[in-house]
């Protein structure tokens, strides 16, 4: 039986909480005999600045570096409001996506039917959508230099950010892209603004290049991504997979995020480039949600999103597809049964503690078993 390295970052506020309810799991599997798996781990974020006044620790990073999938919590919190900035929590999840070269940033959108109602959109519009936003997360104006404010001296200041891709940066996030929607609907809708940027130009002509090379039997679709932001409102179920550079993916994320009702329900998933040699790939597994210092120590919190980014990496980096597709039908299942957290609850339901959900589900996988 295959033994798989984890490393499990919990962080700050809710962050301890949810990772409880993934342990339980990693439990249950262990004690299904399913898989084993070896556990580090690690402090990052305020908790990791309290123990050594620093986000994240090179004994931590070198424990990431061996991981087979890193499992991360949240970060960040009023107590750590004035520490310097280069020593802020946000900073230990910085380093770890830009050392592990996690370029690529999967952002789910399934909207579960039983959670319909809570869309900001009409019923029809969202039950049942499953999209897959593919986000470049290691380039673009992000990250491009120049990158500066400067005093003009006439009373004005000149801000200047920088956009830039190489065709290799677009190359591989493609590649992901089209990998992607083989195992799903084989659809791929790429974003960005070819009629205003120059790297937009570049970014649809590379897609396109990659497509008719390697992914014929995908159908590919370029959207610009305003109207493509439009389209994911006004009919996202148009979609399958839609990759698209770092700051439309980081806007079009969060939209398409807040269609299917709440910040407690939502996964995600950033993947390194797949080692030629060993054939795996650095992966880290995070909910969308941050740390939510107002209800954190309460047992309020929604572990739904921090499970699904486990299922996650069941699917992605664990070679356990079939045991993630069972962890998504457990969730749909609660759902079905009105369990709700605080969070999504809605009238008539049960309201659950973050280890009464972490239990409910359980008692749903092993059914599904
Ligand atoms: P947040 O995501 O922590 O909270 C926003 C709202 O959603 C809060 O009302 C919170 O109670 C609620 N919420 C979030 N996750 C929930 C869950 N699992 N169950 C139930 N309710 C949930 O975002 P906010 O408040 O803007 O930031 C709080 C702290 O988290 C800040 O320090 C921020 O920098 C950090 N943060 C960290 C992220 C990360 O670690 N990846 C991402 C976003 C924010
Ligand atoms: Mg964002």
């Amino acid at each position: 039986m295959a033994t798989h390295k984890l490393l499990l970052l919990p962080g700050d506020g809710i962050g301890p909480e949810v990772m409880a309810e993934v342990k339980r799991l990693i439990d249950w599997i262990d004690a299904q005999g399913i898989a084993r798996f070896t556990i580090e781990n690690g402090l990052v974020g305020g908790a990791a600045y309290d123990a050594d006044k620093l986000p994240i620790t090179d004994a931590t990073m070198a424990k990431a570096d061996a991981a087979d999938a890193i499992i991360f919590g949240a970060v960040g919190g009023p107590k750590w409001d004035s520490v310097p900035y280069e020593h802020r929590p946000e900073a230990g999840l910085l380093r770890l996506r830009k050392d592990l070269g996690l370029f690529a940033n999967l952002r789910p959108a399934v909207c579960y039917p039983a959670l319909a109602e809570s869309s900001s959109l009409k019923r029809e519009v969202v039950e049942g959508l499953d999209i897959m936003i593919v986000r470049e997360l290691t380039g673009g104006v992000y990250f491009g230099e120049p990158k500066t404010i400067t005093d003009l001296g006439n009373g004005q200041k000149r801000a200047v950010d920088t956009q830039v891709y190489d065709t290799y940066e677009i190359e591989r996030i493609a590649r992901v892209a089209f990998d992607l929607a083989r195992k799903r609907q084989n659809k791929v809708t790429s974003m960005e603004k070819r009629n205003v940027m120059k790297s937009g130009v570049l970014w649809n002509e590379v897609v396109t290049q990659v497509h008719g090379r390697e992914y014929k039997d995908v159908t590919l679709e370029h959207q610009l991504a305003d109207s493509g932001g439009m389209n994911l409102v006004k009919w996202p179920k148009q979609f399958d997979v839609i990759v698209t550079d770092n700051l439309f993916g980081d806007m079009l994320s969060d939209i398409a995020a807040m269609l299917t009702g709440s910040l407690g329900m939502l996964p995600s998933a950033s993947l390194g480039e797949v080692d030629a040699k060993t054939k795996k790939r650095k992966a880290m597994y995070e909910p969308v949600h941050g740390s939510a210092p107002d209800i954190a120590g309460k047992g309020m919190a929604n572990p739904l999103a921090m499970i699904a980014s486990f299922g996650m990496a069941l699917r992605y980096s664990l070679e356990m597809g079939e045991l993630a597709d069972k962890v998504d039908q457990a969730i749909a299942a609660v759902l079905a049964k009105s369990l709700r957290t605080a969070d999504i609850k809605s009238e008539g339901a049960t309201v659950v503690s973050t280890s009464g959900m972490g239990e409910a589900l359980l008692k749903e996988l092993q059914a599904l078993h």
